[in-house]
């Protein structure tokens, strides 16, 4: 029987089906959806100065969206950044220019000790319809300020009397201690910053690292100021822990590394895991025993070699020093094994150490050391001037009071 409602159900059903055909085939539905759906991209961690060197450093920064991105450059010669055209620097993946969040664009050709104006551009990936169409939205600089000249870095300078440089280690995402540590590096013309190990306790996301410190950084100096940073232990931890290195990109492209600055050569180690590696809480991934066979191997180069025989100062970085209050682990015994002999016979004037939370001064011989080492705690920075005659360090707590005063001097 057919009623009332039922032909008005039917009626209903034939103008839904109809209207939806209307829609699907009007041409308003194959618009271009407005530009407002996209997020503007803009810099979401960053920019860092990484691997500075005398002619060369690394920018890198994260972008909210993937993105194509460049670095412009120019000097610091009080001209307008738009008298002319300024060189473009592109990031390429073996010729070819990644669409990504993480960006890590490295200039070249760079004079040493000169402070270089530079601004980071980024373009997001709008639609990718394959070998189709590819489209990308609009370019911005730095975040959404074309005019302004926000971001100055310099290289490093092998011929400056003195190189000035401060340290932070075993923050384990502290933040708010990082910051209070990191707030004046600006200020004190530090020459570059150094994170000594074990900034997280491990890395799952790489978003840890931006709320652990990086963003804190970026705010307070990372785009003026170069950093350099290697492993602590817990650095080898968690499943983003394969990320460090673009997030931190050396001038070897491995966690161990060397660089100079005024009259120091610094070498920067991987401590590797402080457990044996076949230990329960590495999952079986940990293969830190050849990685510091590899390291020694590098290390024996590195000591052979005109440059760093002609340095009138030689500085090492190693998060975990070969030294321990309680009983030695295995990584610090593979380090006194494999690091120690060779630092021992190469004229080392001083090494920095972290990983045990508390202060100590070794002098030389006092652990099978033939150089004197200082460990900066968890609650402190380590402020360092090296010149020719030697080393000054003041360790300084979170209100700015110095607690330890060491002089170094050249032998
Ligand atoms: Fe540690």
């Amino acid at each position: 029987m057919i009623t009332k409602r039922t032909v008005y159900l039917k009626l209903l059903l034939i103008f839904s089906l109809l209207f939806t055909v209307a829609q699907s085939a009007s041409p308003l539905s194959q618009e271009p959806v407005s530009s407002n759906s996209f997020p503007q991209p803009r810099i979401a961690c960053g920019p860092w100065i990484q691997a500075a060197s005398e002619t060369e450093f690394t920018v890198v920064w994260e972008t909210n969206v993937p993105c194509i991105s460049w670095v412009e450059v120019a000097p610091d010669d009080g001209t307008h950044f738009y008298v002319t055209e300024r060189p473009k620097h592109y990031e390429s993946w073996h010729g070819r220019r990644p669409v990504t969040t993480l960006h890590n664009v490295r200039i070249k050709g760079l004079e040493p000790g000169k402070a270089y104006r530079y601004r980071v551009f980024q373009q997001a990936l709008v639609l990718d319809e394959g070998n189709k169409r590819m489209v990308f939205g609009e370019a911005f600089g730095n975040n959404f300020n074309f005019t302004k000249i926000e971001f100055k870095a310099s290289t490093l300078d092998s011929s400056r009397p003195e190189s000035r440089f401060t340290i932070v280690n075993d923050i384990h995402a502290n933040d708010s201690l990082f910051r209070k540590l990191t707030k004046d590096v600006v200020k004190n013309k530090n020459n570059f910053v150094f994170f000594n190990g074990d900034m997280l306790s491990q890395i799952e996301s790489t978003q840890q690292i931006v709320d652990g410190y990086m963003q804190s950084a970026s705010e307070l100096f990372s785009p003026f100021t170069p950093i350099f940073a290697i492993r602590g232990n817990h650095e080898h931890r968690g499943s983003a822990s394969y990320d460090f290195m673009r997030w931190f990109p050396t001038s070897t492209g491995k966690t161990y590394y060397t660089f100079r600055d005024g009259p120091a050569f610094y070498i920067a180690l991987d401590c590797g895991e402080d457990k044996p590696d076949s230990d329960i809480r590495y999952y079986g991934l940990s293969l830190t025993d050849q990685l510091r066979e590899e390291q020694a191997e590098w290390l024996k180069q590195v000591v052979a070699s005109d440059e760093f025989k002609s340095a009138p100062v030689k500085i090492v970085f190693l998060h975990i020093p070969p030294f321990s209050k309680g009983g030695v682990w295995h990584g610090t015994s593979e380090i006194i094994r494999l690091f120690m002999p060779i630092l021992n016979d190469a004229g080392i004037d001083l090494m920095l150490s972290g990983h045990l939370h508390s202060h100590h001064f070794l002098e030389k011989g006092a652990a099978g050391n033939n150089f004197p080492i200082v460990i900066n705690p968890n609650s402190t920075r380590l402020d360092a001037i090296a010149d020719k005659n030697g080393i000054n360090l003041k360790i300084v707590n979170a209100d700015g009071k110095v607690l330890h005063d060491h002089q170094i001097n050249k032998q």
